[in-house]
């Protein structure tokens, strides 16, 4: 069965090829000639990856998943959220958007905050959300060179490094998209018995 994944992240999709099970074949936006940006306009996450999924399903009526993430801060009352990807401004860089969030932070005694990831999937006509959170602590200053976005500020609870300090396998067996990748994997697996 073939899913089309609306993105054009490379490394997402290849991460979830890897633990996809037999008989499903993930294909990228530009496997399906689609090029440009998808609209992600909605106030919140869950939405968001609605309206991705839907974008490519009003298009091209496949069977497609997608997905969106945000970082929750407490004491920033749930900021950067569903804006996390431009928290900065619409062109800013991932430094940017660090650089924001630890000066909004500067001061703050609850450093609480969680990634939170939605999947979309729909599949024949039936829409399902598959969800992945973690919860864990702002750090006040980028500990680590590895990951991207927010990792080098954000320690998971139950961690003592940064998502950004820590080796690719480990992130992406704990992660927020790792948790919710792992529910759509289970689902789809009990789809093909
Ligand atoms: P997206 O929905 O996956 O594109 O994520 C939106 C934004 O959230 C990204 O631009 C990053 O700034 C941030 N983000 C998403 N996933 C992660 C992650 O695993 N670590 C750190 N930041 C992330």
């Amino acid at each position: 069965m073939e899913l089309v994944f609306a993105t054009n992240n490379k490394h997402k999709i290849s991460e979830i090829t890897a633990i996809l099970p037999k008989g499903f074949i993930l294909k990228s936006l530009s496997d399906i000639g689609f090029s440009g940006d998808i609209p992600e306009t909605n106030p919140t996450i869950k939405e968001n990856a609605s309206q991705k999924s839907h974008f490519i399903y009003d298009r091209y009526k496949t069977n497609v998943l997608a997905e969106d993430t945000g970082l929750e801060i407490e004491a920033l009352n749930g900021a950067p959220g569903v804006y996390s990807a431009r928290y900065a401004g619409e062109h800013c860089s991932f430094e940017d958007n660090v650089k924001k969030v630890l000066s909004e932070m500067e001061g703050k005694t609850n450093r609480n905050a969680r990634f939170i990831t939605i999947i979309s999937l729909i599949l024949f006509d039936n829409e399902y959300f598959f969800q992945g959170i973690v919860n864990g602590k702002i750090i006040d200053k980028k500990i680590g060179g590895g990951g991207f976005g927010y990792d080098p500020i954000f320690i998971p609870n139950r961690y003592n490094e940064t998502y950004a300090q820590m080796s690719t396998e480990l992130k992406n067996k704990i992660s927020h998209r790792a948790l919710a990748t792992q529910k759509l994997i289970e689902f789809l697996k009990s789809r093909t018995i």
